[in-house]
């Protein structure tokens, strides 16, 4: 376990502790409740206990790091009483999931979508396994995010906004945490079919968003059927 694991970790759990992982779900007016649920890029699993209160008919949880995977399960071991939904969590990364076509009713993925090579493509997948009328939640980071480490950190800053440039003009992240733009998000997600129904945006530094999350719904009527 890396020194940032453990920080994420401590992070992630402090965060749920305080409530805020589940501001985050109400302010998308999220509800787990009798659903088949997927969490992808699950890390230590912070996000699956706040959606566990919830009582969901199945939870799953995937990552691609082996790390994160292992001491989510310790962790939520820890907070989930047997008598809740306890959640599966297996080793699987975007834009390649293990799961049938239209397998769940809400899929979350929250702040992976800057790590993910090719956002069409991963958000593609997402689609597919869930089910028409089933509800799609990402978050990622806009261009506030770097501004945080300003104090901490003179140099990150500029090196993330350099890697959000190349994305830019490239289309390649060449380096992780590139920054996103909610909008072209919601214009991609327009795009396969999935309608964005709400954006939710917080933590803004000098006015810059640092972080956005988005709520779309996928439609009954796949967009090659309505061309
Ligand atoms: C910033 S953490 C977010 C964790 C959690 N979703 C949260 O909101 O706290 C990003 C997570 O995405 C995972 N990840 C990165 N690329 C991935 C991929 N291609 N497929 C699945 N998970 C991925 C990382 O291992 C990490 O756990």
């Amino acid at each position: 376990m890396t020194k940032w694991h453990r920080s994420y970790i401590q992070n992630a759990y402090r965060e749920l502790e305080h409530g805020i992982t589940r501001k985050q779900l109400d302010a998308l007016d999220i509800n787990a409740n009798g659903k088949r649920v997927l969490d992808v890029g699950c890390g230590p699993g912070n996000l699956l206990v706040a959606l566990s209160a919830d009582i969901p008919e199945l939870l799953v949880g995937v990552d691609v790091d082996a790390i994160f995977l292992r001491s989510g399960r310790s962790e939520i071991e820890k907070l989930i009483g047997k008598s809740s939904m306890t959640p599966a969590l297996l080793r699987a990364a975007l834009p390649t999931l293990p799961f049938a076509d239209a397998s769940f009713d809400l899929v979350t993925c929250f702040l992976v979508m800057p790590h993910v090579p090719d956002d069409s493509v991963a958000l593609t997948e997402l689609a597919r396994v869930l089910k028409p009328g089933g509800v799609l939640a990402i978050s990622g980071h806009g261009f506030g995010f770097p501004l945080r480490y300003l104090k901490r950190f003179r140099l990150k800053p500029l090196q993330m906004y350099l890697a959000s440039l190349i994305y830019r003009c490239t289309g390649k992240k060449w380096i992780r945490n590139t920054l996103q733009n909610d909008k072209k998000m919601c214009d991609i997600l327009e795009s396969i079919g999935v309608v964005p129904e709400m954006r939710h945006y917080n933590r803004k530094v000098l006015g810059c968003v640092a972080t956005y999350w988005i709520k779309a719904i996928k439609s009954e009527v796949s967009p090659k059927a309505m061309q």
